[in-house]
């Protein structure tokens, strides 16, 4: 089975070395945890340590933001595009729910839902031809769920992650967690693996960790560790665990942590 190693420093001590090739693997967490950085860490990794050129699909960012962002740890992302190894693509559901549903043809009745995700679905997949993509990166799966009817959205995210399963990569899939998060969503179920980034404020102090929930067909690691984002984007701490010496603040929600960081 081939491993593909994120590059992340610390990170794939965790999950023997890397993901499974191919997989689609989810990252959740809430704002400001680290999800982009960790996303494009991965792309950029690949690049330039494993000659795997790699795609990255935002939802939310403009590219030249991105771009500027990354640049503070040190990664040339305009020259990656430049060279042919990266492509960085803006996806915009909403605009292009309304585009369809005015262009629309009257003979089709087709959801404009369905139609969106097709031509979202298809520009990544232009992108993932174009430079020989191994790696992508989506961020974040949340921004499909513009339908106000749960089982569509669900209809959504199921029909999203199949098409994506078949592209001939390994996926990194973002999704954001609310505070009140307290069931598992539909994309939890569906990817091969799940990682979970958590902040909590101690006595002033932001404390940050990183768990594998779940990594099918991988003995993966099960403590939380922590994790700190430098000036070289994430490292994590593989042997230190974020339980220990701070057990006391933690105990009493030991097994109710996922989001409710601000509340411990
Ligand atoms: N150069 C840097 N050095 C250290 N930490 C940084 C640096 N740049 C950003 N950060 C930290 O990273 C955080 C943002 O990370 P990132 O954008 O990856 O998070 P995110 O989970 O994608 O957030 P969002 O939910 O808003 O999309 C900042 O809030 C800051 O704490
Ligand atoms: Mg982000």
């Amino acid at each position: 089975m081939t491993r593909v190693a994120t590059g992340i420093p610390g990170f794939d001590d965790l999950i023997e070395g890397g993901f499974i090739e191919n997989d689609v693997l989810l990252l959740i967490g809430g704002p400001g945890a680290g999800k982009s950085t960790f996303g494009a860490q991965y792309l950029h990794e690949g690049i330039v340590n494993y000659n795997e050129p790699g795609v990255y699909v935002t939802f939310e960012e403009t590219p030249a933001r991105i771009m500027r962002n990354m640049w503070r740890y040190g990664w040339d992302l305009e020259r990656l595009i430049k060279e042919n190894k990266l492509r960085i693509i803006r996806a915009e559901p909403i605009a292009y729910g309304r585009y369809i549903e005015k262009n629309k043809d009257p003979n089709s009745n087709k959801e404009t839902d369905d139609t969106t995700i097709e031509t979202i679905l298809r520009q990544i997949y232009s992108s993932l031809q174009e430079i020989g993509a191994k790696r992508l990166f989506i961020d974040s799966i949340t921004s499909l769920k513009i339908s106000p009817d749960p089982v569509n959205v669900r209809h959504i995210i199921l029909e999203f992650f199949k098409n994506v399963e078949n592209f001939d990569c390994t996926t990194l899939i973002t999704s954001e967690v609310s505070k009140d998060h307290e069931h598992f969503s539909v994309e939890e179920y569906l990817a091969e693996g799940v990682i979970c980034l958590q902040v909590y404020r101690i006595a002033g102090e932001r404390i940050r960790s990183i768990e594998i929930l779940k990594m099918r067909g991988v003995k993966h690691d099960e403590v939380l560790r922590p994790y700190v984002m430098t000036e070289q984007g994430i490292l994590v701490y593989s042997s230190q665990s974020v339980i220990g010496k701070e057990a006391d603040v933690f105990s009493k929600d030991m097994f109710n942590l996922r989001g409710k960081a601000d509340d411990i």
